[in-house]
């Protein structure tokens, strides 16, 4: 029997309550499922441990979590920490050594979920959002001179290559090939920002020229945000850079119901490294310790994983577990106008495996 070896990194806020409740979750499937098991192994970085040894992870944190099978992550982020320590102490500091260059962000309306879309108008949402996870706006490169004097500077530099831009467009066409509706959407700023995003246009359209079967097409980023509130069912699998993509994967979150139902998957589709898997809420510490964190995004981010270390059926179960207790207003947490908590919710989903036909 194949034994998976995850490494959990709950990080700071709700994200130890949604990640301890994705390892029950996931060891309830195993059971079920019979034919793998998981062995988790858990790390606790972030912000308090940062707070006892100044820096998020071990230095050798990542050698220790280098021969997993995959990565549980919970949220990065604590209100006595700047943001951009814990990020680039932690998730960055994961994401980027380990060339999870393609970052992977599903939306669709769940069972039960009102969606503010579907009050207008009733379209579904079946989209798949392709974040660029590598360069970009969050290359790291830049630098501030003269602090606090008038004449201080800083900048912060969006990178972009040849190999990081076909290499993240070539997976979205991919990705786009292999859903029925074979169409992919090519978010840019070329208009204004005139050599990174050109070179990424020209590199869409030769990339295109392999995928004869996908019908694609170039959005501007911001046109396209009127688009996904206007027009969402025009679009199926879109790709984007590091932070356009960032930002319109929260809209997309909230068009869906909630950004507590939002998983993500940050993936080294070479799997030279093991890939991560996450909700994309964050730590939440507003809700931290209440028990009333929505668990699905990370219920939803481990059927990702499931898919990834190639559990297919496993994978399908607990989708199909998640949406029977979504489809339960009775089952909703606060974020979705419920009463539920994060407990209710995770006996649901188990309870859901564990039933026949689930
Ligand atoms: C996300 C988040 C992060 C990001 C934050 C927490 C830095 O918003 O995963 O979308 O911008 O990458
Ligand atoms: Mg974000």
């Amino acid at each position: 029997m194949k034994t998976y070896r995850i490494a959990a990194i709950p990080g700071d806020g709700i994200g130890t309550e949604v990640v301890d409740a994705g390892v029950e979750v996931l060891k309830a499937l195993a059971k079920r499922d019979g034919n793998f098991a998981f062995q988790f192994d858990h790390f606790d970085w972030g912000g308090e441990y940062y707070k006892k040894h100044g820096r998020m992870m071990p230095e050798d944190g990542r050698a220790q979590i280098k021969t997993h099978d995959a990565i549980l992550f919970g949220s990065a982020g604590h209100p006595d920490i700047p943001d951009h320590i814990t990020l680039w102490g932690l998730r960055l500091a994961i994401c980027q050594p380990f060339d999870q260059y393609a970052n992977v962000r599903p939306t669709r309306i769940l069972p039960g979920i009102v969606s503010p879309l579907r009050k207008v108008n009733g379209p579904e949402l079946d989209w798949v959002i392709v974040r660029e996870n590598s360069e970009g706006e969050y290359s790291g490169v830049g630098g501030r001179v003269h602090q606090g004097l008038p004449i201080e500077a800083a900048t912060d530099v969006s990178m972009m290559t040849r190999a990081g831009v076909s290499r993240i467009i070539r997976f979205a066409f991919k990705l786009a090939q292999s859903r029925p509706r074979k169409l992919l959407t090519v978010v840019t700023k070329s208009n204004a920002q005139r050599y990174a995003m050109v070179m990424w246009d020209e590199v869409a359209a030769e990339v295109a020229q392999g995928f004869p079967d996908v019908t694609w097409d170039k959005m501007i980023v911001d046109a396209m945000t009127m688009r996904m509130v206007l027009k969402p069912e025009s679009i199926d699998t879109v790709v984007a850079t590091n932070l356009h993509a960032d930002i319109l994967s929260d809209l997309a979150a909230a068009l869906a119901g909630s950004l507590g139902i939002a998983p993500t998957a940050n993936l080294n589709p070479e799997r030279e490294f093991p890939s991560m898997f996450e909700p994309i809420h964050g730590s939440a510490f507003d809700i931290m310790g209440k028990g009333i964190a929505n668990p699905v995004g990370t219920f939803w981010s481990a059927v990702m994983m499931l898919e990834h270390l190639g559990e297919k059926p496993a994978a399908d179960r607990l989708m199909k577990a998640i949406e029977r207790v979504t489809a339960d207003p009775a089952l909703h947490t606060p974020d979705l106008g419920g009463k539920a908590n994060t407990r209710m919710v995770t006996d649901a989903v188990i309870g859901a495996i564990a039933a026949e036909n689930a």
